[in-house]
């Protein structure tokens, strides 16, 4: 049924003097003098760097993961991300860190931080299969007092509509969400509070990115703040749930629809022989509203290739059409077609076919200097190739082998970087900073750049597109 009126999203304004519960007090001292228990449910790359961070603070946390394999590594003191050593899981160990699969363990826990995917079905739609398999999975240890916190990025409404809902109808002793600001014996609060997480950056310190919570009710505003208020120096208060999940969406749509237009511009700046690069460069020196994005070969990661559909989903509910979203999805996966055939091209003006080439692709992260694959261009890049008749290799020092993944069977081994000039083509698509671009551009017969890897390099046989 089509909504056309505000109903269970509609902002509602922050009570300034609620009567405050015995309950959310007891916690709010316990999280403030640490002694609270935390769960953070997913130990993936947003719930393990979390729970490190709350022992560094001298909580005591539990890890929840459906996956034995995670948990079993975590407890034997090992790490399976890149950027997280072994050495830090142990120092987190020996300050209380655990890891299980046991749900039954929520029930000794005073927050809970739910971590799970939040990927799109086949269709194209969200699916929130692993945050209802998550709350069905809570419900039943559920106890009065405890703050659930989602951070899982999804449509506005989903912790209202979705998440409390399962919590409220599944728990054995007929607890109630806190929801008029006065909560009773009975009440477990609820909030939302986005990951604003962006792996391979090291110039912000985690501690300096402000986190953003929105309560059920203002006493659950208040534990989320207290809660993350211990770990993060700024905490940005709004006015609901919905609308610390409308947050996260803004900034992921800001990039996925700004790196659209850059992508756009670069296919006409190609065709008009402009290199969009330094075009980028010289806007960016305009020291007030100019912030540069830039062009790749698509877009890759969890969250900006899929997060904005969340919301064009949601939004047919109210009869709209998010076109912004539309568009800019269509442009940019669009990208690893346009590198497809410059990559034909290029070898089309040595008089080689791409059926039959060599193709070497370096780089299959999604982005620079992480060991994160998922949504990938590098992947579409390579089942394209593979399509077209080419034999395809990679290199990435991040990953010696190429499984199987959610859409994807490969396969593959790292190929090393002796003997380049073996391939017809050497394809940049994802510009790690261990790669030394001039020793490949010497050694190579082809190189087609994606990223402007070899800025600065002049030399007849690099291809950028
Ligand atoms: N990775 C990022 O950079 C990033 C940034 C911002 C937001 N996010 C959002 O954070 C959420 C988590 O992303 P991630 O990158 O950490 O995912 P991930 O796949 O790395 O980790 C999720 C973990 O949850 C576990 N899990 C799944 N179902 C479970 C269940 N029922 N109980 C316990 N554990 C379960 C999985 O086994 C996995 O270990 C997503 O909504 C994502 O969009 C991610």
């Amino acid at each position: 049924m089509l909504k056309f009126s505000a109903g269970i999203l509609r902002p509602r304004k922050i009570m300034t003097t609620p009567t405050i519960s015995p309950l959310s007090t007891a916690l709010k001292s316990k999280i403030e003098s640490r002694q609270a228990k935390l769960a953070v449910i997913g130990m993936g790359y947003v719930g393990l760097p979390l729970a490190l961070l709350y022992t560094e603070q001298k909580f005591g946390v539990t890890g929840f993961d459906i996956d034995k394999r995670k948990v079993d590594t975590l407890n034997a003191g090992g790490s399976y991300i890149f950027r997280i050593t072994p050495t830090e899981i142990q120092t987190a160990r020996a300050g209380g860190l655990k890891a299980t699969s046991n749900y039954a363990q929520i029930s000794e826990m005073d927050a809970i931080i739910i971590c799970v995917p939040t990927p799109l079905n086949e269709y194209h739609e969200p699916d929130l299969s692993f945050i209802t398999n998550t709350a069905h999975a809570i419900a039943p240890h559920l106890r009065a007092g405890q703050l659930v916190v989602l951070e899982s990025t999804t449509y506005p409404g989903t912790t209202e509509e979705v998440l409390v809902p399962i919590l409220e109808g599944e728990n054995k002793g007929g607890l109630k969400a806190g929801r008029s600001g006065n909560g009773s014996e009975k009440t477990f609060y609820v909030a939302f509070s986005p990951e604003r997480e962006d792996p391979g950056n090291t110039s912000v310190a985690r501690r300096d990115i402000p986190k953003v919570v929105g309560g059920l009710d203002p006493q659950a505003s208040e534990l989320a703040a207290a809660l993350y208020g211990s770990i993060f120096n700024r905490v940005v208060r709004v006015s609901s749930p919905a609308a610390a999940e409308m947050t996260k969406l803004l900034e992921n749509i800001y990039r996925c629809v700004n790196i659209a237009l850059v992508n756009e511009l670069k296919l006409l700046s190609l065709r008009m022989g402009l290199d969009i690069w330094e075009v980028i460069d010289a806007a960016s020196t305009k020291p007030f509203g100019f912030q540069p994005f830039y062009p790749g070969p698509g877009l890759g990661g969890h969250c900006i290739p899929v997060d904005p559909f969340y919301l064009s989903w949601k939004a047919k509910e109210w009869d709209f059409r998010t076109r912004f979203i539309e568009l800019a999805g269509e442009i940019n996966v669009g990208m690893p077609y346009h590198v497809i055939s410059s990559v034909a091209g290029a070898l089309n003006r040595q008089k080689k076919a791409l059926n039959g080439a060599k193709v070497l692709i370096l780089g299959v992260a999604y982005k620079r200097d992480i060991d994160d694959l998922r949504e990938s261009p590098a992947l579409t890049i390579i089942e394209l190739l593979q399509k077209e008749g080419a034999n395809v290799s990679y290199n990435d020092p991040y990953f010696p082998m190429i499984g199987k993944g959610r859409k994807y069977d490969l396969q593959m081994k790292c190929a090393s970087l002796d003997n380049l000039d073996q391939y017809d083509c050497v394809l940049i698509v994802t510009d790690h900073s261990d790669y030394d671009y001039r020793k490949i551009v010497k050694d190579a017969q082809l190189v087609v750049d994606s990223r402007n890897a070899t800025k600065g390099i002049e030399d007849p046989k690099i291809v950028r597109c």
